[in-house]
């Protein structure tokens, strides 16, 4: 049988990047003891009174079809929280409620760009990246992001990028896998190449609330004289600990919207009623949690930091925001890849090959910051005498 091209530009993006960690699983699985260190799932709690909302609204009858755009009311939530948040009127008709990030940022992407477009997104990048871009058919145009610059994205890098068929600058801060947050400067430089070369400047913002003390956030949308060509996308799977509910939204102008709308209908006809009412109290006030999540990320980021930087040869880049903090493993010899791999098989540690991520990042690892400090402390010793034997052996 015959099927669309789609199915073939995406399927080495799959499982392959995953392959430590599904390893990993099978390993745990069959009674092994790892320390998984690869995806960054909240180790704590969805706030009781979000499940609390989410089950009295859905027993009260919630349960009907939604409409395209989002419930009214968590629409009017959004406006409120952005319009309270970036300092300008962001009024309903810039809002659009999708099920989480990852199909907000497709939905974005299939109404920006086509075949032979191109769209300039930092590398190293978030795994799920290169695929939301190949399935519009348009071409991923890595930007290498230098560890000597904090992984933040260089106009200059992007400019030297930018031909006359690149449509999208493709932003996340703060950033996973580098942990990297851009400052208000860095985004005015990088609108304002936009807006010299008509791009649009789409940001995905989903560990906003988790930057770590003394860094502060900062979105497109702050530059209001850009408005025009800010989109960024967000949800509650990381400020409220909630991936599973897949609540998410992006930010926009009243034209890109209304674009978006029957791609949003035709795709999902809308979402769940009983979770935009719980995501609608979530956005209404600061999360109850993010900020204690927060302080343990980055608590278990510096014992990463204070044990392995140095050690035989290892370098720790200390993230400014997010659940992971990465490691320059190239001193030891083989790729991020082959570490990962023989890490697991000889120290039961499981971390995620920088090469999952993009070119840039080949002969790093990065490592989730979800597992409790003893259990993370634990991985750094048996990271760094592993580290210290292949450093030893090549
Ligand atoms: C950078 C980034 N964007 C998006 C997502 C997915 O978010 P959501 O659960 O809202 O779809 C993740 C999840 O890890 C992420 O790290």
């Amino acid at each position: 049988m015959r099927y669309a091209p789609v199915t073939d530009s995406l399927a080495d993006l799959g499982g392959a990047k995953w392959e430590v960690h599904a390893l990993a699983r099978r390993m745990q699985a069959a009674g092994e003891a790892v320390i998984e260190l690869t995806i960054g799932e909240p180790d704590v709690a969805t706030p009781p009174a979000l499940l609390e909302t989410a089950a009295r609204s859905m027993a009260a009858g919630r349960t009907g079809y939604s409409n395209g755009r989002g419930e009214p009311a968590l629409v009017a939530a959004l406006a409120a929280r952005y319009t309270a948040r970036r300092g300008r009127e962001i009024g309903r008709d810039q809002v659009m409620c999708l099920p989480g990030t990852q199909t907000t940022l497709y939905a974005i992407l299939q109404t920006l760009v086509t075949s032979g477009d191109e769209v300039l997104v930092g590398d190293p990048m978030y795994a799920t990246y290169e695929g939301l871009i190949r399935a519009t058919g348009a071409t991923v145009v890595p930007v290498p992001l230098r560890p000597e610059a904090g992984f933040r994205i260089q106009p200059t890098d992007v400019a030297a990028r930018i031909t006359p068929r690149s449509r999208v600058l493709f932003l996340n801060s703060p950033h996973n896998p580098t942990g990297a947050v851009l400052s208000r400067e860095d985004l005015a430089a990088l609108c304002q190449l936009a807006a010299e070369h008509d791009l649009w400047v789409l940001c995905d913002e989903v560990y906003e609330d988790l930057c770590f003390p003394g860094v502060t956030f900062a979105s497109p949308l702050d530059l209001h004289e850009y408005a025009e060509r800010v989109v960024i996308a967000s949800s509650i799977s990381k400020s409220h600990a909630a991936p599973g509910f897949r609540s998410g939204w992006c930010v926009g102008p009243a034209e890109f919207c209304t674009r978006l709308l029957p791609l949003s209908e035709t795709m999902l006809f809308g979402s769940q009623p009983f979770i935009a009412d719980m995501t609608a109290e979530a956005v209404s006030s600061p999360s109850p949690i993010a900020a204690e999540m927060m302080t343990r990320f980055q608590r278990r980021a510096a014992l990463i930091h204070a044990h392995l930087h140095g050690t035989a040869g290892l370098t720790v880049h200390m993230p400014q925001a997010g659940m992971f903090a990465l490691l320059d493993i190239r001193a030891t010899g083989p790729t991020g890849e082959a570490f990962a791999r023989a890490l697991l098989a000889q120290a039961r540690v499981a971390v995620m090959p920088g090469e999952s991520f993009g070119t840039a990042l080949a002969g790093w690892v990065r490592l989730s910051l979800t597992q409790p400090d003893d259990r993370i402390l634990e991985a750094c010793t048996r990271i760094a005498a592993f580290a210290a034997a292949q450093r030893q052996a090549a």
